[in-house]
């Protein structure tokens, strides 16, 4: 089903399920006949390629202020040549991380929630923007064996407020993550049957 241009992102702490349920959710609206795309944030392109270098798995952990700066710069490639062209196809875009992760990430270590918002005023604004909400000791556990410098529990809960703000101010929709993943799968796609009934 072309002509649904609708971007949703999926958002939450490192190994919350993301990657699972944004690949679930593409899977599932392509089974029901809509065009559907999965991509994600580090982006594919050069700066995505940078920051996956040398700001996630380089050991000592960047200035933060650049981590912001390229974090957008990435961003800002991967709508104009990834997000834009995709949602002018009529697909659904599904981004597993997006200007939420900036935010609760950057914000968490230390940077002005407004100056992210401003550096990154490019963003075009997501449709759906879903946390996945799990604990944070649990996603601590799931990851030990993939560790990247903003991965330990006092970084995570700090990362969890952030984006709780975001919840409480409407802008993203706390999904129970603490579920098994096809509970989670069922919840993410309720809320986004009822983002394409009101569309429709
Ligand atoms: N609901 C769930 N219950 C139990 N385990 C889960 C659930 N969802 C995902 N997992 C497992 O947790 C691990 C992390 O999942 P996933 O890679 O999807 O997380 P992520 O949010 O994309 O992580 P990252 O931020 O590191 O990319 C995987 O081993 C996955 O199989
Ligand atoms: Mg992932």
């Amino acid at each position: 089903m072309k002509g649904t241009s609708i971007f949703i992102c999926i958002e939450g702490l490192d190994g919350c399920g993301k990657t699972t349920q944004a690949r679930l959710l593409v899977r599932r609206l392509i089974k029901m006949g809509y065009d559907a795309v999965y991509t994600a944030e580090p982006s594919r392109g050069k700066i995505g390629n940078f920051i996956r270098k040398y700001c996630l798995h380089g050991g000592k952990r960047m200035s933060v202020v650049v981590e912001a700066l390229l974090f957008a710069a990435d961003r800002f490639e991967h709508v104009k040549d990834v997000i834009l062209p995709a949602l002018d196809e009529g697909s659904i875009v599904v981004s597993d991380r997006y200007v939420y992760s900036s935010m609760a990430y950057q914000g968490a270590a230390g940077l002005d929630l407004k100056w992210i918002e401003m550096i990154n005023e490019h963003a075009i604004r997501p449709n759906l923007a879903i946390f996945i909400d799990v604990e944070p000791h649990t996603v601590i556990k799931r990851l030990k064996s993939k560790k990247s410098v903003m991965e330990n529990l006092e970084t995570q809960l700090k990362v969890r407020d952030v984006y709780m703000k975001f919840v409480g101010k409407g802008a993203l929709i706390r999904i129970d993550g603490n579920k098994s993943k096809k509970e989670v799968a069922d919840a993410i796609l309720k809320a986004v049957m009822k983002l394409l009934r009101e569309k429709a």
